[in-house]
Parts: structure tokens; C-alpha cells; sequence
């Protein structure tokens, strides 16, 4: 009786086959993605809309006193003084635009990229930044909320 010796041959090739089709697509779709993302921005709040942060952005702002979060294209500084006010601020640094962070125990935001310092109003304190932070509109609504209006064309 004759055997077959190309079967298993065939099904190992069609799962080599396989593997190498996976493995293509796979690296197609990671060096299209970042081209597609360029192409096409992440979208935009809104022209000049305000954000309400979520419900967990509450928290942790009430839990760590400062967070980072998005509105459009930007990153927004949240954070609560001394006085428990709430301030926003653009959290992109004015020098080379790393993320600035809110130091509560010596009330100023930081940028760590090169030691850049600003006051909580974004005004520039030390440091190589250029230009102080834009200035964000920043309430608490009388339901516990917390909504961030961005700055007026011409402010910043
Ligand atoms: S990027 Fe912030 S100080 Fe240079």
C-alpha cells in the first residue's frame, strides 16, 4: 500500500505559509498606522469648546491634586492650589514642549526636560522656557463636575 509522504510536508508549508502572511500583515499595519495617524489628527473637542473631565478625573484630581488631561489636540494641566483653588494650564511646555507637572510643595509647575519653572498663573519663573503656559478657564459646577474652558483666540 503506498503512503502518502508529501501530506505532512504540505500542511507544515501551508502553516509556514500562514505564519509569514500573519506576521506580514501584522508588520504592514504598524508601519501604515503612524502614517495614517499623521494624515489624519486625533479629532477636536470642539472649536474652542469647553471639556467637563470624567468622573474618575474628579477623583483622582481630588485624590492627587493635579492630573494631566486631553482637550483637542492638547494636554491640560489640573490642579488644585494651596488654597484649594482649581487652575488649568497648558501642560506643554513653552521651550521644546515636554509635559510640565504641578509641584505642590514648592507651589510651581515644573518642566523636568531642562529644569524650566513657571508660577500657577503659567508665568515663566526660571529656566529656558520662552513664553508663560496658556491660561485655561478651570470651574467647579455646583454638581461636584469640574469643566475646563479653553483660552479666548489672542490669549495665552
Ligand atoms: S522642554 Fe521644558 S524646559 Fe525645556
Amino acid at each position: 500500500m503506498p503512503t502518502n509522504d508529501t501530506e505532512p510536508v504540505r500542511t507544515r508549508r501551508s502553516l509556514l505559509d500562514l505564519l509569514l502572511g500573519v506576521g506580514f500583515i501584522g508588520f504592514a499595519a504598524s508601519a501604515l498606522y503612524p502614517v495614517l495617524r499623521y494624515l489624519k489628527p486625533m479629532a477636536s473637542a470642539g472649536p474652542g469648546g469647553p471639556l467637563k473631565l470624567t468622573a474618575d478625573e474628579v477623583g483622582k484630581l481630588a485624590k492627587e491634586h493635579s492630573i494631566i488631561t486631553r482637550l483637542g489636540t492638547g494636554r491640560v494641566l489640573v490642579f488644585e492650589d494651596a488654597q484649594q483653588n482649581l487652575r488649568a494650564l497648558d501642560a506643554r511646555c513653552t521651550h521644546e514642549g515636554c509635559t510640565v507637572q504641578y509641584v505642590p510643595g514648592d507651589s510651581v509647575i515644573w518642566c523636568a526636560c531642562h529644569n524650566g519653572r513657571y508660577d500657577l498663573d503659567g508665568r515663566v519663573l526660571a529656566g529656558p522656557p520662552p513664553r508663560p503656559l496658556a491660561l485655561y478657564g478651570c470651574t467647579r459646577d455646583p454638581d461636584g463636575s469640574v469643566t475646563i474652558q479653553p483660552p479666548k483666540k489672542g490669549e495665552s
